[in-house]
């Protein structure tokens, strides 16, 4: 039987540690903002800003949600942005994806500056990633590699998997996952025989968001299996990606939806705002 990766747990450890940080930040009278702008009325994003203000709360990081109507023009939200790079009060700017159909995502995101782009998804951020020179990094892939060090999870020459391509997920994790010596197959809906090529994972890193998509028969008996899934059944439940009462006896370490993955998304995102506003204050490298 797996053991449970309790991300909940781990957050809490991990938010403690960054509002010591906050504090410290406090004396010197730094005090680490963040913005994040919500566009419309997407249900899921509402929860996930909900959460994102909560922890920046209890963290001490002093934090606003802007909200703008769906009928926002594209050049109005770069306005907005360019307000934000411009202010002292804000050292981290969140743009909550997804935007609507009328707003080209790709221009939005390099409106916003590099040094406040707390989610690495800025092509300057994504560069320095890839080279191996990281400023900030993808929250939930950062998050993800903070519960393999935590639980002692060898990665150096293991098999790893990564089922999804997304920049906001799939790509990063597995540049993360190449830094840290595995050797790694990104997969994603093309890929012929998945269930086969994801059964060869000592690592298996799922982030497809289709609610129960991995199997036992994607699974090799001892693999670590992550879910980054948060999907709505037809009874409005909360489920992720992998079917957690197959997977979790063949597994040996296993995340549960919720209570995985995505605390620690959040906690990332606060520590990425101290780092931001410790860069642009501070001159930190
Ligand atoms: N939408 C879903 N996940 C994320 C995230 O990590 N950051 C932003 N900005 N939007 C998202």
């Amino acid at each position: 039987m797996a053991q449970i990766i309790d991300g909940k747990k781990l957050a809490e450890k991990l938010q403690k540690e960054t509002a010591k940080q906050v504090n410290t930040l406090a004396e010197k009278e730094i005090y680490p903002g963040l913005v994040v702008l919500l566009v419309g009325e997407n249900p899921a994003s509402q929860i996930y800003v909900r959460n994102k203000e909560r922890a920046a709360k209890k963290i001490g990081i002093h934090s606003e949600v802007k909200r703008y109507p769906e009928s926002i023009t594209e050049t109005e939200l770069i306005r907005e942005i360019e307000q934000f790079n411009q202010s002292d009060e804000f050292h981290g700017i969140l743009v909550q994806l997804p935007l609507p159909d009328h707003i080209d995502e790709e221009k939005v995101l390099l409106a916003i500056n590099p040094l406040k782009d707390v989610d690495g998804f800025h092509p300057m951020n994504m560069g320095r990633l890839f080279a191996g020179m990281p400023h900030t990094i993808p929250c939930t892939p950062y998050g993800i590699m903070k519960m393999f060090e935590e639980y002692d999870i060898p990665l150096a020459g293991k098999q790893a998997v990564v089922i999804g391509r997304s920049n906001i997920v799939g790509k990063p994790m597995a540049i993360l996952l190449l830094e840290a010596d595995a050797t790694v197959t990104l997969t994603h809906s093309k890929t012929k025989d998945l269930a086969k090529v994801a059964s060869k994972a000592d690592i298996l890193v799922v982030a497809i968001g289709k609610g129960h998509f991995v199997t036992k028969e994607f699974v090799k008996p001892g693999a670590v299996v992550i879910d980054v899934g948060m999907n709505r059944n037809e009874d409005g439940k909360l489920i992720g990606d992998v079917k957690l009462d197959e997977v979790e006896p063949i597994a040996s370490y296993i995340t549960p939806v919720p209570g995985g993955v995505g605390p620690m998304t959040i906690t990332t995102l606060m520590q990425q705002t101290v780092e931001c506003c410790e860069r642009q204050v501070l001159n930190h490298e």
